[in-house]
């Protein structure tokens, strides 16, 4: 049985790739450091997949730490998941992201050279694509950045770019998301930032929950059809799905790919909202404010190249998106009042 290291698996997106990962027969381990993750995650994905949850605490800045974890495990893959992804703290502390986002990958890599572990799959952005006029976007689109943090995940598909150059027996599986949002349908795992979300859906949530007094529209004046910013938000489940097909590519066809993973279809902040206040069963308030530095028009995803090349096309819907997202919040919010 193929064993992955899965790390940032106790994550939002990690979690789901966790489960994702197990039904699809893999033997996963993961590591995290719960910087960004409660440790209660371990349990409810053992819950969800009613099996132990093998997993390591260890942070990826420290080589000794990620040495042992290899030593230990000795994976044949990598799922990679640990960073830091918030834009606008990386604008205000840039140096924590290239620690965290760039220092942590190249420990990574060093550890998997070194134990001869060769196939990677590798959390890409829509962000690496900055301001695109064309949408939606091809995979061949110029890239660019407009944030701190865009510019970690240019420069870690730069590295690999140089890396399966240098040596072809590394297989990288670079995959583009867009917009993750929802939840896993047990309403155990989900996304569950702390303090002010960066992302639009737990923004959202909060306000549903009643957290937050009024979602911010960072601008009204976007050449759309409502005036407010266009992303394309894909299932967190099927954004799971896509790593395991990944791997599997890496694994079977020894064929490396970049990808974008998204729904092609944009939706704008309104559209959002109102598909939230559907799941809720009633409107949520909002107020318009500036726009956001480093925010684009649009971003919507040309997904045609995943089904192509992987066999991968997002399943669910927004309505789902939301429903889901929902179940999970107020569960989150229940298990944090305990
Ligand atoms: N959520 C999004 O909108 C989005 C979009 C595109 C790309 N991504 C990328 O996908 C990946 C996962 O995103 P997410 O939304 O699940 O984020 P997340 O913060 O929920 O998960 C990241 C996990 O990595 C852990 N981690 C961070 N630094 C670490 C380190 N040095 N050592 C060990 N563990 C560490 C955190 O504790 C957390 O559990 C990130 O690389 C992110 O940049 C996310």
């Amino acid at each position: 049985m193929t064993k992955v290291l899965l790390t940032g698996g106790a994550g939002f997106i990690g979690s789901h790739t966790y489960v994702a990962l197990i039904a699809a027969g893999f033997d996963v381990v993961i590591v995290d450091n719960f910087t960004n993750a409660d440790t209660s995650v371990i349990d409810r994905l053992g819950m969800i997949t009613k099996g132990e949850v093998v997993f390591e605490t260890a942070d990826l800045r420290e080589m000794s730490q990620i040495e042992a974890v290899f030593d230990k495990h000795k994976p044949d893959a990598v799922v990679h998941f640990a960073a830091f992804k918030a834009v606008g703290e990386s604008v205000e502390n840039p140096l924590m992201y290239f620690e965290n986002n760039i220092k942590g990958f190249l420990n990574l890599l060093r550890a998997m050279e070194n134990h001869n572990a060769r196939h990677l799959v590798f959390s890409s952005s829509a962000t690496i694509y900055g301001d695109q006029a064309v949408q939606p976007i091809p995979e061949t689109a110029t890239r660019g950045y407009t944030s701190p943090y865009a510019f970690t995940k240019l420069i870690g598909e730069q590295i690999l770019e140089q890396m399966a150059v240098a040596d072809p027996n590394w297989n990288f599986g670079i995959l583009r998301y867009f917009n993750p949002a929802g939840a896993h349908d047990s309403g155990l795992i989900g996304e569950d930032p702390a303090g002010i979300p960066d992302n639009l859906m737990p923004y959202i949530a909060k306000v549903a929950l009643g957290e937050m007094e009024h979602l911010n529209v960072f601008g009204d004046d976007y050449e759309t059809k409502d005036g407010t910013g266009i992303r394309d938000y894909i299932h967190v489940c099927d954004l799971a799905l896509a790593h395991v097909k990944s791997l599997q590519k890496l694994i079977n066809d020894q064929v490396g790919h970049t990808v974008n993973i998204g729904t092609g279809a944009g939706q704008t902040v309104m559209d959002m909202l109102a598909a939230y206040g559907n799941a809720v069963g009633r409107e949520l308030p909002h107020k318009v404010t500036d726009r956001r530095a480093g925010d684009v028009r649009e971003l919507t995803a040309r997904a045609d190249l995943a089904k192509q090349v992987l066999g991968f096309r997002a399943e669910r819907d927004l309505a789902n998106m939301c429903e889901t997202s929902w179940r999970w919040v107020q569960n989150a919010q229940r298990m944090n009042s305990k």
